[in-house]
């Protein structure tokens, strides 16, 4: 939800923040902008749309200078226009702000700074920043940046330049991420690591309330109260070539290639002889004998992973869970106390609505344990506990990998926790982790069969709707293929459980519907079977995903697709690779634009 970058060394900052703004256009790309200081002058340009129409732009009117701020933009306030793009000027052009977040009280200091003769020439929040800046400029930006945040109210990354003190970026975060990377004359900031991981892996995580001041050798931190502090220094693991396409059409079908590793890297070191185990984590026995209540809190498809959590926690830890998006749960007061425990699901680890979710826990005297894919995050931060997916980078918009690591460390956590509690026997955790080791090669047999689902695509990519359905486990991986088939290629769908069919959605079922019918749980097969005989009946075109010994359904229905024999808790992980790569052809059948679906961020920093 809106990138920023900045950069000051001694390259050509317009070079640095291009590249940067590249990798950070999957946070919104509804437009873009630069600015860089020269000869104490600040230039900024901002284009509506993709970043190549700003690339486009520079590259006939290049802009000099060794310091700069950039921002790729999703819209909270004003439509995408190029008035609204970031960076913001101030009055005078001698400020200029780029912005993720939302100033609350906009309005008001909007109103009081056109009292004062500001003019306004664009809809965002963010342009009282620059004026307020500019109203408050006392001769020295850090200060005046200080007395400014006394009057803001709301989340923000900043990222400041001031004409007169050209040898500087202030960078300031509250409730919207916000990184310095460290480099040898040259520093940065970026609301995320691939921007900058060209260029360094060593970073600062900056907190809640703290300010960093870049030069082009020296970069201070500040807290809320002014004082400068000892920041240590956090070492990325990530190669740059992770967030790179590597040969690929689109991140997402690299993101859908690379599952196996992901499975392998989120498995690996958490199996043991006994069954799964989490070393370094706090939730122990001892713990767990004083926890009465789960609670799964998460947004999107981390919500799906959290559903299939729920199943799982259910059946081996026998414990019941309560499970809430989270921009529900953080509104519905919920019963909390010490003796609960929060799950909440992230990949990105920065989403507004699960932070607050975890805040409002803590506060309560829960304890809270993520599930998240970025090491340093805001949510890995505000945790007790932490369990890593290790999926490696996410760039396409669509989440792939992150999910099907997140059920898997769901299904290891389920098993850790029934271990725990004396409700899983070792033979049954021992079955979960040779299930689980099994998954990467499981994946690999589902990604061989991308011809076949190429074809599905190619025939019926008019279709206006899509529905699933499926029981159980199979229910949650339909919401969530139908999920990633809304997001790229704008087909309408629904997924039901289908016992739900005959309470309303046959209604919708005439000649020729496409149901996915997903059919991979042994227990309720032949109630699956019922359900597809009846949207049969209506005239539905019936496409089953079957384990291989059920592969006989191919005489009730249009079109078979099979996964190999395997535990029936094991099912979600291949299943769903089948449903991205599903969602992932018909999108490019209709020639969507796959990896930045239209509307949609990355990462929802705003709720
Ligand atoms: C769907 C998708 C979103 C995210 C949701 C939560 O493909 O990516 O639905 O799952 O915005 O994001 P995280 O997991 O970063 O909290």
């Amino acid at each position: 939800m809106c990138g920023i970058v900045g950069y000051i060394g001694t390259k050509q900052a317009q070079e640095v923040l291009l590249e940067g703004l590249s990798r950070l256009e999957y946070r919104g790309y509804d437009s873009a902008g630069i600015a860089t200081i020269e000869k104490n002058v600040i230039r900024v340009e901002k284009k509506k749309g993709r970043l190549q129409n700003l690339v486009d732009f520079l590259e006939k009117k290049p802009f000099r200078g060794n310091v700069g701020i950039g921002h790729t933009r999703w819209a909270t306030h004003g439509v995408p226009s190029d008035e609204n793009a970031h960076p913001h000027f101030s009055l005078n052009k001698e400020i200029a702000v780029v912005h993720n977040g939302i100033i609350e009280n906009y309005m008001a200091l909007r109103d009081e700074l056109t009292g004062l003769g500001h003019r306004f020439i664009s809809d965002t929040d963010t342009e009282v920043v620059a004026h307020l800046l500019n109203e408050l400029y006392t001769g020295d930006i850090v200060e005046t940046v200080q007395i400014a945040l006394k009057r803001i109210r709301g989340s923000y990354a900043l990222g400041i330049l001031c004409a007169k003190e050209p040898d500087k970026i202030v960078a300031v975060r509250k409730d919207s991420p916000l990184i310095v990377g460290l480099g040898k004359g040259e520093n940065f900031i970026a609301s995320d690591i691939p921007a900058i991981l060209k260029y360094t892996k060593e970073v600062y995580l900056l907190d809640n309330g703290e300010m960093a001041v870049l030069t082009k050798n020296e970069v201070t931190i500040l807290n809320a109260a002014g004082e400068t502090i000892d920041k240590d220094v956090f070492v990325v693991d990530w190669d740059p070539g992770d967030a790179e396409k590597g040969g690929y059409d689109h991140f997402m079908m690299k993101e859908m290639m690379e599952q196996p590793k992901a499975m392998r890297d989120a498995i690996t070191g958490r199996c043991a002889e006994a069954g799964a185990f989490f070393s370094g984590l706090h939730l122990d026995e001892e713990m767990m004998k004083h926890i009465n209540r789960i609670q799964i809190v998460a947004c999107g498809t981390a919500f799906h992973a959290g559903m299939v959590g729920k199943y799982y926690f259910e059946k081996f830890a026998r414990i019941s869970v309560e499970m809430e998006p989270a921009s529900e749960y953080r509104y519905k007061n919920p019963i909390v106390d010490k003796n609960t425990l929060l799950i909440v699901i992230s990949q990105s680890g920065e989403t507004a609505d699960t932070l607050a979710a975890i805040r409002l826990a803590k506060d309560k005297g829960a304890w809270v344990l993520a599930i998240t894919n970025v090491v340093g995050s805001s949510i890995a931060r505000e945790s007790h506990d932490v369990i890593y997916t290790n999926a490696g980078p996410e760039i396409a918009v669509a989440s792939t990998k992150a999910y099907v690591t997140q059920v898997g460390c769901m299904l290891l956590l389920a098993s850790y926790l029934g271990q725990l509690n004396e409700k899983l026997g070792k033979k049954d955790a021992v079955r979960v982790c040779n299930g689980l080791a099994k998954t990467p090669e499981l994946i690999e047999m589902v990604l061989d069969t991308q011809e076949k689902i190429r074809k599905f695509a190619d025939a019926n990519h008019e279709i206006h709707d899509l529905f699933y359905m499926g029981r159980g486990l199979d229910y949650y991986t339909c919401l969530e293929g139908s999920l990633k088939l809304k997001e790229i290629s704008y087909i309408h769908s629904e997924a039901f459980a289908a016992g739900e069919l005959k309470h309303g959605p046959i209604a919708l079922i005439e000649d020729g519907t496409i149901v996915v019918a997903v059919c991979t749980q042994e227990h309720v097969f032949e109630k699956m079977l019922s359900n597809i005989k009846e949207v049969k009946a209506r005239g539905a075109y019936v496409l089953a995903i079957v384990q291989e010994s059920h592969e006989e359904i191919g005489s009730e229905v249009d079109e078979v697709w099979v996964i190999p024999k395997m535990d029936d808790d094991i099912t979600p992980i291949p299943t769903v690779v089948y449903l991205q790569l599903m969602a992932y052809y018909l999108a490019v059948a209709r020639e969507c634009d796959v990896d930045k679906p239209k509307n949609l961020a990355k990462s929802v920093t705003v709720e």
